[in-house]
């Protein structure tokens, strides 16, 4: 990628100012000073401005510990969305898929498009883990209805992954990625969800990632994602 365009991607300043920006030799590139800003830039290349390390060149992938109150969209007029919570302020960047504004937990933030869009395909079944609080204690026959396709006007679900954690808390894995998905099925097992924290996507998994906090994925995580989402 030409230096210019990663330093607007970056938000770094305005295109005029960018090219001034570089001759000035304000701008390194693998420790070289840039002074060139059509110059070509190599993915995760180390490239500084006035020495400071900015965020690597071509695909990134994040981890965000979604707090509640955040929206999951890039912009919006009135709420903060889960975007400010980034530093990385490039353009592109965008979470993969939606989690409720009350929601909490894992959510996957990346500029790849054709992963993102693997990864929310609903032929590629790719597993979401939530932990669920609910209001009443849960009944017992939940275990069987979320472990069968649950019938609603509008859809029919997989098959989830049920796991009992206590009296009303409970662990459901997932397998698509509709609206609402998991307070609509533990809903149509006869409790409401009164609190909701996606803890694994995709065999990834948010772990002691703290709430509102951001991690870059390893290299071997981005691996199981794109296996995951059928991507080889
Ligand atoms: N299912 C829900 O009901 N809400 C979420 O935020 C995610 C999955």
């Amino acid at each position: 990628m030409r230096l210019d365009r990663l330093l607007s991607e970056l938000n770094i300043a305005s295109r005029r100012e960018i090219k001034d920006i570089v001759r000035k030799g304000r701008v390194s590139v693998n420790g070289e000073t840039a002074r060139a800003p059509e110059l070509k830039v190599p993915d995760g290349a180390d490239v500084r401005f006035d020495g400071h390390l900015l965020p690597k060149p071509g695909p990134v992938y994040y981890m965000l510990h979604k707090p509640a109150g955040y929206l999951t969209a890039v912009t919006d007029e009135k709420r903060p969305t889960v975007m400010e919570l980034m530093q990385d302020k490039r353009q592109g960047l965008a979470p993969v898929g939606r989690l409720d504004l009350d929601t909490e937990g894992l959510l996957l933030i990346t500029n790849d498009g054709t992963l993102a869009h693997a990864l929310l395909a609903p032929k590629n079944r790719v597993p979401k883990t939530y932990y669920a609080e609910t209001d009443v204690p849960i009944p017992p026959e939940a275990a069987d209805i979320l472990s069968k396709p649950v019938v609603f006007k509008d859809f029919t679900s997989l098959p989830g992954k049920y796991e009992r954690a206590g009296e009303k808390a409970a662990f459901l894995t997932v397998f698509e990625g509709k609206y609402h998905e998991v307070k609509r099925l533990f809903h149509a097992a006869g409790c409401e969800v009164v609190y909701l924290r996606r803890i694994a996507f995709g065999g990834t998994e948010l772990g002691d990632l703290q709430k509102g906090a951001v991690r870059e994925l390893t290299e071997e995580e981005v691996r199981i994602l794109k296996e995951c989402a059928g991507i080889t």
